[in-house]
């Protein structure tokens, strides 16, 4: 099957209460472990490829190891740009085989928002791609941009009719209180997602998929792992699994992840040091990664995203 839109996959989302798994790739050694672990699960799976993933692996290099994940596998499979700043990014993406982009113009002024976020989708749908944008503001990092939790503000049931009629957009991603980062309460926060806010959308926007970015949970048995073997992430607090399982019942049908995979392939390899410091054998440390981060996705796709048997 060649790569697909989420456009199917949502539809089938929405109606079946359960979320697809968006999940970041940099290197080869991700993309495999995260279809492996959908091809297990016979889930559908949606790859994003970040501007940090772009300058890191070159696109055109990343767009190929996912053609390779497609020609070895038959579940559908969406490429997506995340987090797209602007027209020329998501316009090269488009034109370089994504069928799936993001245009975040959250923190521009509201018409501003509008009209690029228009922009990017009169492209995009001409060229058969849908378009994800978003209303409201994350807190925590992404691209080395950071967002204090005091400027970070919760979407709007308020805009998000005139928001999407105007924009013709294809998902929005709200803010509810999920953030970027492996550090997203203060130790004796109370973690909880705005899911009065999220059944408020729904109801404004039936039957439209909504996104939720910031998504991991910060297993702790990994983060232990991590510090158990020289590493230093103290107070690491991510999203409970039971409150993205509710919001996964609802109206989200794609739950962004990306640092519980880091998490979990860092822990590894800080294990396989520990336990063999003579290796020097790339493939020794990062099988081992690769193996750890597979693990971590079929839990997402099983325990929190509800889209195992569902390809
Ligand atoms: O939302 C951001 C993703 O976790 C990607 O992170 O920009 O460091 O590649 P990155
Ligand atoms: P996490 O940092 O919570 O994994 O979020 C990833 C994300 O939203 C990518 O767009
Ligand atoms: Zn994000």
């Amino acid at each position: 099957m060649p790569l697909v839109t989420t456009k199917e996959m949502f539809r089938k989302a929405y109606e079946g209460g359960y979320a697809v798994g968006a999940f970041n790739v940099n290197d080869m050694e991700m993309v495999q472990a995260i279809v492996e672990a959908a091809n297990e699960c016979r889930s559908p799976v949606i790859l994003q490829v970040s501007a940090g993933a772009r300058k890191y692996a070159n696109p055109v290099y990343l767009k190929h190891l996912v053609d390779a994940a497609v020609e070895t596998t038959d579940i559908p499979i969406a490429l997506h740009l995340d987090h797209g700043a602007d027209f020329e990014i998501c316009k090269s993406s488009i034109d370089g085989g994504f069928t799936s982009v993001m245009i975040d113009a959250s923190s521009k002024p509201w018409e501003e928002n509008i009209s690029l976020t228009r922009k990017v989708v009169e492209y995009a749908h001409a060229h058969g791609v849908v378009v994800e944008a978003e209303l409201g503001k994350l807190a925590g990092i992404e691209d080395d941009v950071k967002v204090e939790s005091k400027d970070a503000m919760f979407t709007s049931p308020d805009e998000v009719e005139e928001f999407t009629a105007r924009t013709g957009i294809d998902s929005l991603a709200i803010a509810i209180g999920t953030s970027h980062g492996a550090y997203k309460f203060k130790p004796g926060q109370d973690p909880k997602l705005r899911l009065d806010i999220l059944e408020e959308i729904g109801k404004r926007l039936p039957d439209f998929p909504i996104v939720l970015h910031g998504a991991s949970s910060v297993p702790q048995d990994k983060v232990a792992i991590v510090n158990q073997y020289g590493g230093e992430m103290p107070n690491a607090i991510g999203i409970p699994e039971s409150e993205l399982r509710k919001a996964a019942k609802m109206a989200v049908c794609k739950i962004n992840i990306d640092s519980d995979l880091r998490v979990a392939f860092t822990a590894a390899v800080r294990k396989h040091f520990a336990e063999y410091p003579s290796h020097f054998d790339p493939r020794q440390y990062l099988g081992d990664a690769r193996a750890m981060m597979k693990e971590m996705v079929k839990h997402k796709i099983i325990n929190v995203l509800g889209s195992a048997d569902k390809a």
